[in-house]
């Protein structure tokens, strides 16, 4: 006698996301994966077979968005479906980008599809970290985000037994994804140290493989769908701390993406500022006086006269401090003077240059 037991599971997914700034708003309608499972238990035989049908829900729920960046053509894992254990890796309601006719979702989706891997190169707060997320909620991919200036040990990275002897290995951050797939996005790449450069080397050429010296030197061969994408502030003496690209590094990148501020110094732009009304919910008056601000602090920093340049982010904190009461003044002091140092002096320059706005 056979048993056929079929269940519909309806479960939410715990996603990772990119932090968004600006007033309460209400979510979207929350995202659901549906599972089919089919059991078949032949009691006599003693066998049980257990299917699970994943709907594709993962993938291209946004074909609109598609569209609109024009990447509809553009595939990364076709046919393919993330294993389970990944999905959550996969962004979810990643804020509007603001693309101002630079097509670089398109641009790096392309450069993705035929080359598996690009650079983005612009200063702090032009909305590099932001585009990836995007890229991959669009595209439906895990996202294994690593920030390259962090002291993060090549333990974490490539992976280590735990516990006595050698029975239990976990594997670090960029060796799941070789196994897995998805984008390996390397955050602030030129502050790579030097170690683990070297041993990114040979993965980096597209049909690459890892060597786990610390595992017998097992082979790990990159995922057919692992894409990588690298950003840095562009090298230059005004760039604290910043350092050239490590030239191996430099040579396996096909394609370099350069960002920019969307308003600097005279040149305010509308989108900028339609985005801050959008997002913190102030009157497009007050919005735009953010924006002067925020451009003219950008063109100080771009001249090396302000360690820091506020991004969009920036400015939506501040607008929604003034939504909820905040004089102008009160509030760019809790937020974007506070942001640009912590130098007393420094601090009262940029209060100056809020103040010039709002008198
Ligand atoms: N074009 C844009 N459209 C919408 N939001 C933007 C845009 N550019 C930047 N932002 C917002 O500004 C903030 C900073 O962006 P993000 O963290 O992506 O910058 P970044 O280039 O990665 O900076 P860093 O080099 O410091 O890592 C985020 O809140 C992001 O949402
Ligand atoms: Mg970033």
């Amino acid at each position: 006698m056979s048993q056929n037991k079929q269940k519909m599971e309806e479960k939410p997914i715990v996603t990772v996301g990119f932090g968004h700034q600006g007033g309460k708003r209400k979510l979207g309608k929350a995202s659901y994966v549906t599972e089919e499972q089919t059991k078949t238990e032949i009691k006599t035989t003693r066998i049980s077979v257990s299917i699970t049908k994943t709907a594709a829900t993962d993938t291209y729920t946004n074909t609109e968005l598609r569209k609109k960046y024009r990447i509809e053509k553009y595939d990364l894992h076709p046919g393919y479906v993330f294993p389970e254990s990944v999905r959550s890796l996969i962004p979810r309601n990643t804020p509007e980008y603001v693309d101002r006719g630079f097509n670089y979702v398109e641009r790096i989706v392309r450069a993705l599809y035929y080359f598996k891997q690009c650079a983005l190169v612009g200063p702090s707060g032009t909305g590099k970290t932001h585009i990836v997320y995007l890229i991959a909620e669009l595209c439906g991919l895990p996202i294994w985000e690593i920030n390259c200036g962090l002291q993060t040990s090549a333990y974490d990275l490539f992976g280590r037994y735990i516990g006595l002897g050698k029975e239990n290995w976990v594997d670090g951050q960029i060796v799941m994804w070789c196994r897995n797939g998805g984008i390996l996005y390397l955050d602030e790449a030129n502050m790579m140290k030097q170690d683990i450069a070297s041993r990114l080397n040979p993965v980096l050429d597209t049909r690459g493989h890892i060597v786990l010296t610390e595992k017998d030197n097992e082979i790990v061969q990159r995922h057919p769908y692992g894409y990588l994408i690298i950003s840095m502030n562009p090298f230059s003496a005004e760039f604290v701390g910043t350092k050239p690209l490590n030239a191996a590094l430099r040579r396996r990148m096909s394609v370099w993406i350069n960002f920019d501020y969307l308003s600097i110094g005279d040149k305010i732009a509308s989108e900028e500022v339609e985005l801050i009304v959008k997002r913190s919910g102030v009157d497009a008056k007050t919005a735009e006086k953010i924006v002067q601000v925020g451009a003219e602090l950008r063109r100080q920093y771009k001249n090396g006269d302000l360690p820091y340049g506020p991004s969009p982010g920036d400015l939506i904190n501040w607008a929604t401090l003034i939504v909820d009461g905040c004089s102008p003044i009160e509030a760019a002091v809790e937020t974007i003077v506070g942001t640009t140092s912590d130098d007393v002096e420094i601090q009262a320059a940029v209060k100056r240059i809020v103040e010039s706005v709002f008198s």
